[in-house]
């Protein structure tokens, strides 16, 4: 921090909810952008050289260069659970505190998964264009036919709480639920959850439904190819609400395109926003431009905690020093390593 000023410099990435960044405005001087932007890398290292903190949006890249070039970065609070956005091991080796937003976004984002993979069974977008262009001249008995989700069965890859959330809402559809994960559920989560583990195999060879809930990781990217989606059934749903990357669009348009599966519910995509254009020329995939968690009590809830994990991470408040959702917590020793450094050269 400059002599001259003793607060915190914090960039906001994108306009989030005024009300609840005011509380940042209690500790930090803060720069809030007031429009949403698809921010480059070097865009954002420009917007954080001189600053302390910031609030990311969970596509707004933060990498090794950004990084370099932010000297005085403390803290980052990612709106949302994911943080595949984020050079962690760049954030951890200069002290930068990382944060997502867990937990408080479960209910939405699994409800928003049912909505993909009710409305991809039941053709409601294909319907709703139907309707939409003047097609409908009557009603007929095989209009639109599609799957049936009750007492069918659902696979959940990625059995973490969103997952679980997932699974908790099958019970009323009568659906046997399955899942894989990278380590098995502990026994009392699937006996809540009434969810058998199975293999990867076994999970993409028995779902009639398939939900990817699983993290972007290097090990995870293009975890659904067209190797597994021949292993899928022809009559098969795919919904992916985890993050592009994690299914080879390519391999998806092809395998809709020629039928190998039924369809698919989309909210994330690679390269977005500019997605694959050829998912538009195909009737049996339902898009959404990434708003899993977007409904206005869990966004307000993701903002707050993020406000409080950077209110926190940047030594104020009732938690200060303790952000309650650390993602790289060695950053907190490396921290106070550099700031030691820090202390002793004051120019800095
Ligand atoms: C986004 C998400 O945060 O939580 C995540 O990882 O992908 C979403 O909830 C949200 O869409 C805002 O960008």
């Amino acid at each position: 921090m400059s002599q001259n000023s003793p607060r915190p410099r914090v960039w906001v990435s994108r306009p989030l909810f005024d009300d609840i960044i005011d509380r940042l405005r209690e500790y930090c001087d803060v720069d809030a952008e007031t429009e949403d932007h698809t921010w480059t890398s070097s865009q954002i290292a420009e917007k954080l050289r001189d600053k302390q903190g910031a609030i990311l949006g969970v596509s707004d890249p933060l990498d090794a260069g950004a990084i370099a070039h932010a000297p005085s970065l403390r803290a980052v609070a990612n709106t949302g659970v994911g943080f595949n956005n984020l050079d962690l091991k760049a954030l951890t080796s200069a002290g930068i505190v990382a944060t997502n937003t867990p937990d408080v976004l479960n209910e939405a984002v699994a409800d928003f998964g049912w909505t993909l993979m009710l409305a991809a069974a039941r053709r409601v977008g294909e319907g709703e264009r139907y309707l939409r262009e003047g097609k409908w001249l009557g009603v007929s008995y095989h209009l639109m036919l599609g799957a049936e989700v009750h007492r069918r069965t659902l696979g959940i890859y990625g059995m973490g709480r969103i997952g679980q959330a997932i699974a908790r809402r099958a019970f009323g559809f009568d659906m046997s639920v399955i899942y894989h994960n990278r380590s098995r559920a502990d026994a009392a989560i699937e006996r809540e959850c009434r969810a058998a583990y199975v293999s990867r195999d076994e999970l993409l060879r028995r779902s009639d439904f398939l939900i990817l809930v699983l993290p972007l990781t290097p090990e995870t990217h293009h975890a659904i190819g067209a190797a597994e989606l021949a292993q899928m059934k022809r009559t098969s749903i795919l919904v992916n609400i985890a993050r592009g990357g994690i299914v080879d669009d390519a391999a998806l348009i092809v395998a809709l395109r020629e039928k190998r599966i039924a369809g698919a519910g989309l909210d994330v995509f690679e390269n977005e926003p500019k997605f694959n254009p050829e998912f538009t020329t195909l009737d049996n995939v339902v898009l959404t431009p990434h708003i899993a968690s977007a409904a206005t009590d869990t966004r307000r809830a993701m903002t707050s905690l993020a406000v409080d994990n950077l209110i926190a991470a940047l030594g104020f408040g009732p938690q200060a020093g303790r952000p309650p959702n650390v993602v790289n917590p060695d950053a907190l020793q490396a921290r106070k390593n550099l700031s030691t450094t820090k202390t002793n050269n004051p120019d800095e």
